[in-house]
């Protein structure tokens, strides 16, 4: 039982908690009285995927969002994750357990500078990454995640001139993959860009027969030696397909957990990163998020994601063409 430690940390309120309550199961009661739906990215806590009712990649979590039939979603992920889910949902409350899960990608895109830049090149579609604030929303074309990237470049018309906005490694990856004329912002994941090539090379001359698998925002040589590159629901998928046993996974370490659930005779190693003082590759901003913070949120119905109506409106635009494209894609 899963028991509430502590109520110094709300934040905006102070209050008078019964610490003997069993979390979880109060969780779960709030979420049936309210009419509530927990929605987690694979990057969360193991605890945190086992109580929401949805977990999965960006797209599927935006596509689930779009059809929710809750009152209140409670987002475990990050602020950009959240802000999609209430530009496709503004009649909804979204909950953000931790208003500080941040996203140093969403970070390396600020809306000034890439209005300026975008104004260079007025005759270019501009496809962005959703791992991107709103205002960056409203000045895209068309939204993608890494599941559905190549398939939405590749739907443009041939002769279409490309911005791929924020992420350098993904947007470098796509370039790779097809043969369209793309231009990259240069941003980045701070945890992908982490991994290190050489301790991935060392564990596997350890394990020569573990594959490497590795997401897409990842650097370039991380991607040259993986034996495959996907979303973290490709990675996903892929391992419950494959018939090796073995994986080196160059991606946040939270994915392990739904990959040991689906796969319980499988070894899985979370590839390290540069800094050797770690021993996994953990998004500090993801796991802001808490068993007690979901709590609290659910039962205060606080912090509340709120955002400007006029930056929502334009930001829908692009999020809805992505979904529209995923759809009679079959994504
Ligand atoms: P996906 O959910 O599209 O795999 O992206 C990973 C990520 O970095 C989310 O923050
Ligand atoms: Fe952002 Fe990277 Fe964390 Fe994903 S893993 S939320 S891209 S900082």
């Amino acid at each position: 039982m899963i028991k509430l430690k502590d109520i110094e940390d709300f934040g905006f309120l102070t209050v008078e908690v019964d610490k003997d309550i069993d979390l979880v199961a109060e969780i779960k009661k709030m979420c049936t009285d309210k009419n509530a739906v927990i929605m987690g990215h694979y990057y969360q806590t193991g605890d945190i995927q086992d109580i929401a009712h949805f977990i999965g990649d960006s797209l599927a979590l935006a596509q689930e969002a779009a059809k929710t039939t809750a009152d209140i979603i409670l987002f475990s992920g990050v602020h950009f994750m959240a802000e999609t889910a209430k530009i496709l949902c503004p009649e909804k409350k979204v909950l953000l357990p931790d208003m500080k899960a941040g996203c140093s990608l969403a970070d390396s895109c600020p809306p000034e500078e890439f209005k300026k830049f975008r104004e260079l090149y007025p005759e270019r579609t501009v496809i962005s990454y959703v791992n991107t604030t709103a205002e960056i929303k409203a000045l895209t074309d068309i939204i993608c995640t890494s599941s559905n990237a190549l398939q939405i470049v590749n739907s443009l018309p041939e002769n279409e001139k490309i911005i791929f906005a924020p992420d350098r490694n993904l947007g470098n990856y796509i370039k790779s993959q097809t043969e369209r004329d793309i231009i990259i912002w240069d941003g980045a994941c701070h945890v992908h860009e982490e991994f290190s090539l050489e301790r991935i090379l060392e564990i596997k001359k350890d394990n020569p027969d573990a594959k490497i698998i590795a997401h897409p925002e990842c650097q370039k040589p991380v991607l040259l030696v993986s034996d495959f590159i996907g979303s973290t629901a490709a990675l996903l998928k892929y391992v419950q397909n494959d018939k090796e046993n073995k994986y080196i996974v160059a991606t946040e370490s939270g994915i392990l957990h739904q990959m040991i659930k689906a796969c319980p005779d499988k070894t899985f190693i979370a590839a390290p990163p540069k800094d050797s003082t770690c021993g996994c590759n953990d998004c500090n901003f993801m796991k802001l998020n808490t068993i007690e913070k979901i709590y609290k949120a659910l039962k205060y119905e606080q912090p509340e994601l709120l955002m400007d109506e006029d930056i929502r409106k334009k930001a829908e635009i692009p999020i809805r063409k992505m979904l529209q494209i995923s759809f009679k894609l079959g994504l």
